[in-house]
């Protein structure tokens, strides 16, 4: 049998070690090359044009939402599919969630995506459905929240927030930190839910 000459390649192929290290490598790199990018693209990292960071009242109405564990069976994420876009609306971008910290995309769909819920349904709706969904809803199996109704928003809270989300860069201005606990005075937990729903999804239309 004619000897091949020795390239280095059965160095690598007949040493696991070795052959470990440049997978890793190579499969980092081409990692990188895919995600680096995005941290600096303008469709990733803009927002989208007539978005607004949520105002007091609707940041209090997310941090319930992740206090009651909502994402758990709600993702915020429209896929660009068909079947998602005539159910759901526009499919979601990037530029949407550059003021959400942290987004709530999700995965887990036990009941429906909630990206473009926001004008969906009235006040009310949302009022009589988070109290008690069977009321709207007879099949649903989502759980009462009934408590979000006579709990109330507390306004000292609201300043700090605000403050971290600047720290992190949401736009918000000093004077609308001052004011912050204004927008929540007298408010329910319920108030701020909805008006958290409501917004969710609308600045592009
Ligand atoms: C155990 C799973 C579960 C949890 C937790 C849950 N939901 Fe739901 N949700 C559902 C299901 C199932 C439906 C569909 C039936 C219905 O409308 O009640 C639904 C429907 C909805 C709808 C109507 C959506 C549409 O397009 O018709 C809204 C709004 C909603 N949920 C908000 C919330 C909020 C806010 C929370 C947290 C306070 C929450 N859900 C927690 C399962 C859940």
């Amino acid at each position: 049998m004619a000897q091949h000459k020795d390239t280095g390649h059965q160095k690598i192929e007949t040493n696991n070690f070795l052959m470990i290290v440049l997978i890793l490598i190579t499969v980092a790199f081409g990692g990188l090359v895919e995600i680096v990018p995005l941290f600096f693209q303008r469709s990733t990292t803009q927002a989208v044009e007539g978005l607004k960071p949520y105002t007091p009242l609707q940041l209090a109405g997310r941090d319930i939402y992740i206090r009651e564990g909502c994402y758990g069976c709600h993702s915020q994420m429209v896929r660009p599919f068909r079947a998602e876009t005539l159910r759901y609306g526009p499919h979601s971008v990037a530029g949407e969630f550059v003021y959400d910290h942290p987004f709530q995309w999700g995965s887990k769909r036990t009941g429906p995506d909630l990206h473009r819920v926001g004008g969906r349904y009235s006040d009310e709706w949302h009022r009589v459905h988070l109290n008690n969904p069977r009321d709207v809803v007879p099949e649903s199996n989502m759980p009462a929240y009934p408590w979000l109704l006579t709990n109330t928003v507390n306004p000292g809270d609201m300043a700090p927030k605000l403050k971290a989300l600047r720290a992190i860069g949401v736009p918000y201005s000093d004077e609308e930190i001052a004011k912050a606990g204004d927008d929540v005075k007298g408010k329910t937990e319920m108030d701020a839910v909805i008006a958290y729903l409501q917004v969710l999804g609308t600045a592009r239309k």
